[in-house]
């Protein structure tokens, strides 16, 4: 069994300032979320070293952290767009729009899409009305295009349905919209409503998991448990909406994954984590003492800060399997599960390109199926292949796809190699073997299957086409200039920087300011 003396040597330091407060009226009252918190936590046999227990400590740090966030917050389009909308429905469609783009998804990329999407469709009404077409359009380069989908749909459930009114709490939210989980309904509820109901994302699984030094698996389910409980007992009652975004803007601007940036942190008083690494640099004698027994790289932090269980053993503390490694201080936590190596993916795609009518080059696209991945998006001709096609192999496929879907045999040859497209969607990762062919006039009139469309290079720019598409068509015309040559031997031979595009150099941002947005 494992002493408590560190942990209680760190309540010791909880901030000064809390004590002005104990007098406060609002502090003497009962507060049901922290005895509810509280009472879970004994039933759940959980060290409270991992939680907040007291109110006073509560109030300071939502004071500490408001107070930061009124000098830090950015000017961010939702936040303009949620404090001057009086009506609440247009108020929580307008968070909820950022909400669901934010997932996944940049703020610095995210602006330019929501002023779009709020222009074009500023009501929950407009946006029932559009079609998926125009939603996919409009989403084109976001990625996740499930997530516009699902929006488009519940919008439209909450206009038949719900004679469009929102609902008007966290709960209702979740169960009433279909694809608003607890997070997205916690975030409308809370900044739109004001109901005061904390949120979880992966900022605020950052934040709290340092500052309540939780090192276990921040995927299991006992440390999303424990987040949430967090994150529910700490919201600031009045400010609820302002207390979530800043915590979110806590985890974007200080307590960053790679660089956070404690000094400037203002709940740093409040962090466990910054507490233990405080005291370790201070040659704390305690510390000292328990650092005695072993090097500190091979302890687990489990160790270091004693945090102890009816059982034993925390299910929220860093594993005695894991190491706590002193060089990365805090950023020890989140501790995140090894993740699944994503599908590995191979598509043999072609830029079919033609001279079109209106005096330009056009371009063939697709349609994608309207379930699945990228449901009824467009794309260059493709079709998914086996890994070891030989060159021959790969033309010969490609040539029966391109004849089946522009319903022209003798037109399809001279197929040229353009090079190799890597791109990752959420769980695979796609490698696209890219050809291009010119058609002539008179072969590429003939009669196509519906679902593709030709289409010049400024319509691409503004069609529903993924950002892998986008990165396709970039290294074509990068390409089309310098030709490719088929070695003797079959083997391709790649002009100098042809090959795989690697996803992690492959930045969005220089293909979004290549595929200018559309300004409509
Ligand atoms: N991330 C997601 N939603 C956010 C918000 N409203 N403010 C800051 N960061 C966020």
């Amino acid at each position: 069994m494992r002493k408590v003396r560190t942990v209680s040597r760190i309540q010791e330091t909880a901030p000064a300032a809390a004590e002005k407060e104990k007098s406060s009226p609002r502090h003497r009252e009962r507060n049901p979320v922290l005895e509810a918190a509280v009472s879970s936590l004994e039933s759940h046999h959980l060290s409270s070293f991992h939680f907040f227990t007291d109110a006073l400590e509560i109030a300071s740090f939502g004071r500490n952290l408001l107070s930061w966030y009124e000098e830090h917050k950015r000017d961010l389009p939702w936040r303009k767009q949620a404090s001057a909308e009086s009506n609440l429905n247009r108020r929580a469609y307008a968070v909820w729009v950022s909400e669901v783009m934010l997932q996944q998804t940049q703020v610095a990329t995210v602006i330019n899409y929501y002023n779009r999407w709020m222009k074009k469709w500023p009501t929950l009404e407009a946006l029932a009305e559009a079609s998926l077409e125009e939603v996919n359009q409009m989403w084109a380069g976001l990625g996740y295009y499930a997530r516009g989908k699902r929006l488009h749909q519940a919008a439209q459930q909450v206009v038949s349905r719900l004679d469009g009114e929102m609902p008007r709490t966290a709960a209702e939210l979740q169960k009433l919209l279909p694809g608003v989980g607890r997070y997205t309904a916690g975030a409308i509820a809370s900044i739109a409503y004001g109901q005061a109901t904390g949120v979880v994302d992966g900022n605020v699984i950052r934040v709290l998991c340092r500052v309540r030094s939780i090192g276990a698996d921040s995927d299991s389910p006992a440390v999303r448990s424990a987040l949430w409980t967090l994150a529910d007992a700490l919201v600031d009652p009045a400010r609820p909406g302002d207390f979530n975004q800043a915590l979110m803007e806590l985890g974007a601007l200080l307590c960053t994954p790679k660089a956070p940036l404690c000094a400037e942190c203002p709940v740093r008083s409040h962090c466990r984590t910054y507490r233990l690494l405080q005291v370790q640099k201070e040659g704390d004698s305690a510390f000292q003492r328990l650092r005695g027994k072993a090097a500190l790289e091979s302890e687990s932090l489990s160790d270091i800060e004693e945090c102890v269980t009816a059982a034993g053993t925390c299910p929220l503390c860093l594993p005695s399997t894991a190491l706590w490694d002193s060089s990365l201080g805090v950023k020890n936590f989140p501790r995140k599960s090894v993740k699944q190596q994503p599908r590995e993916v191979q598509t043999l795609t072609c830029v079919l390109e033609r001279w079109g009518v209106r005096g330009e080059p056009e371009y063939l696209l697709t349609q994608r199926p309207s379930s699945g991945l990228l449901a009824g998006m467009w794309e260059f001709p493709s079709l998914l292949s086996e890994a070891q096609l030989s060159a021959e192999e790969q033309e010969q496929a490609l040539a029966e796809h391109l004849a089946a879907v522009t319903g022209q045999t003798g037109a399809v040859r001279g197929l040229r190699y353009i090079g190799e497209v890597v791109h990752m969607f959420s769980h695979l990762r796609q490698t696209s073997q890219v050809y291009s062919l010119s058609l002539s006039n008179a072969g590429s009139t003939a009669a196509m299957q519906h679902e593709a469309r030709w289409v010049s290079r400024a319509e691409l720019q503004q069609a529903a086409v993924s950002s892998a598409v986008k990165k396709i068509f970039k290294m074509y015309e990068s390409r089309n200039c310098g030709k490719q040559e088929k070695m003797k031997t079959g083997k391709r031979k790649r002009s100098p920087g042809t090959g795989s595009i690697k996803p992690e150099l492959d930045r969005q941002l220089s293909l979004l300011r290549f595929f200018k947005p559309a300004t409509k």
